[in-house]
């Protein structure tokens, strides 16, 4: 069956050259079943007229917030979609959106809503390439919105570069993942459960200025306390970075591996714990009051071992399922699996950190899920949400099995 049939989606079309391919975006959503109802932006109709999209959707263009009975158009729009496909989405549009500005119709109805939204940049490669727009594209990625990347091609006024719309094909593509992603968010399977997420790599002072680190970015933990909350979790997630979050999940910031203990085991009991932190196992013996000064001489930081959180939550009995992460560069599943059974956990995501693409700091990742009931799960290179969904997946299994 078509992954479109019968689902309801909002095409909010931006104003820019590429507005036409929308026309054929539209057609083939429609031709494989979908219920598409057009958002216009005030530019957009300058570039294609609302009677072709009218002729073509399921329904005419909406234009504006005060054009018909409804006084709350974009709420209404918002609720009813299954997804929203804002294609071509330009640099404007990008930009309220990050900023969360409701200034016409389409950008209300992108802050109305709940559903899946997927964004398909075109513009020219100046634009594409500012800092400003990459920044905003960034944050919409890390909010969980799919941005389909522009192509390299032929631009406005004879141009050649980056920022052309996606193909059509590609756009539907991402179209359809996201619909089922979202369905299966919808699926609200954790709600009434309690779940506690670390993410991002501890810092143990040297002193006042220095500080022992590692290269955690926190993107991974963040990716699976938003997608637990998505499903319905009560989140707390106890962090070293700061980043975009629902307002939804209690952040707790910490900054080494004592207080990040401390903060987790104080909010105890959970139904589900997952380790993402990158804990530093030893810490300076003694950390200097005072910075310390340079005397040309070599010099030896004394380290003593951290607590091992994980180890301790998985013999203290106070955590349903308990989901560590095992960052590895060699002899990858051996390691891991010794780290499952020595900590105690129900499950162990498995990272090879020096693989390409994949682990700190990267937005994607690829990893082997190893319970401890024996089953083995390989999540090729994707998304780090999605490899937050299926670590969640994991733990649904688990929980039904318990
Ligand atoms: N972990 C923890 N407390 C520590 C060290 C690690 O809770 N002091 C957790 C991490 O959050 C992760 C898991 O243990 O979920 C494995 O972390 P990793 O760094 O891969 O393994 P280590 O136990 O530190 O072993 P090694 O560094 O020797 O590989």
């Amino acid at each position: 069956m078509s992954p479109f049939a019968g689902r309801r989606i909002v095409l909010a079309v931006s104003g820019g050259i590429a507005a036409y391919k929308a026309v054929e975006v539209c057609r083939r959503l429609v031709d494989a079943g979908a219920h598409v109802v057009p958002v216009l932006t005030e530019a957009a109709r300058r570039f294609v007229g609302e009677i072709t999209f009218s002729a073509l959707a399921s329904e005419r263009a909406r234009l504006s917030l005060f054009e018909d009975d409804d006084p709350i158009p974009h709420v209404t729009l918002g609720r009813q979609a299954d997804l929203i496909l804002v294609c071509p989405a330009t640099a404007r549009v990008i930009g309220s959106y990050a900023a969360g500005l409701s200034e016409d119709l389409l950008g209300a109805t992108l802050i109305a809503t709940r559903a899946p939204v997927v964004v398909c940049p075109a513009m020219h490669t100046e634009m594409w390439e500012h800092p400003a727009v990459q920044d905003n594209v960034r944050l919409l990625d890390e909010r969980g919105v799919t941005v389909v990347a522009p192509e390299e091609g032929r631009l406005a006024g004879g141009d050649v570069g980056a920022g052309r719309l996606a193909a059509p094909e590609s756009i539907l593509a991402a179209a359809a993942e996201a619909l089922a992603a979202g369905a299966q968010a919808s699926t609200r399977d954790m709600v009434g459960l309690r779940v506690l997420v670390t993410a991002g790599g501890t810092r143990e002072p040297i002193d006042p200025v220095r500080f022992v680190g590692n290269r955690s970015s926190g993107k991974q933990g963040y990716a699976v306390a938003i997608e637990a909350a998505a499903r319905g979790a009560k989140v707390t997630l106890v962090a070293t970075v700061r980043r975009p979050l629902p307002e939804s999940i209690e952040l707790v910031l910490v900054e080494t591996a004592e207080e990040m203990r401390a903060a987790t085991v104080d909010r105890l009991p959970a139904d589900v714990v997952v380790m993402a932190a990158a804990v530093a196992d030893y810490r300076p013996t003694a950390p200097a009051l005072d910075k310390i000064k340079k005397t040309g001489e070599a010099r030896t930081i004394s380290l003593e071992p951290t607590p091992d959180i994980l180890a301790e939550l998985g013999c203290g009995g106070e955590v349903g399922t308990l989901v560590g992460f095992a960052a590895e560069t060699s002899d990858v599943l051996a390691n891991a699996e010794a780290k499952l059974r020595a900590k105690g956990a129900d499950l162990i995501v498995v990272n090879d950190v020096s693989a390409p693409s994949a682990g700190f700091d990267h937005d994607t990742n690829e990893v082997v899920l190893l319970a401890a009931t024996g089953d083995r799960t390989t999540v090729p290179l994707t998304s780090k949400r999605d490899v937050a969904r299926a670590v969640l997946d994991h733990v649904a299994t688990h929980r039904a099995a318990h």
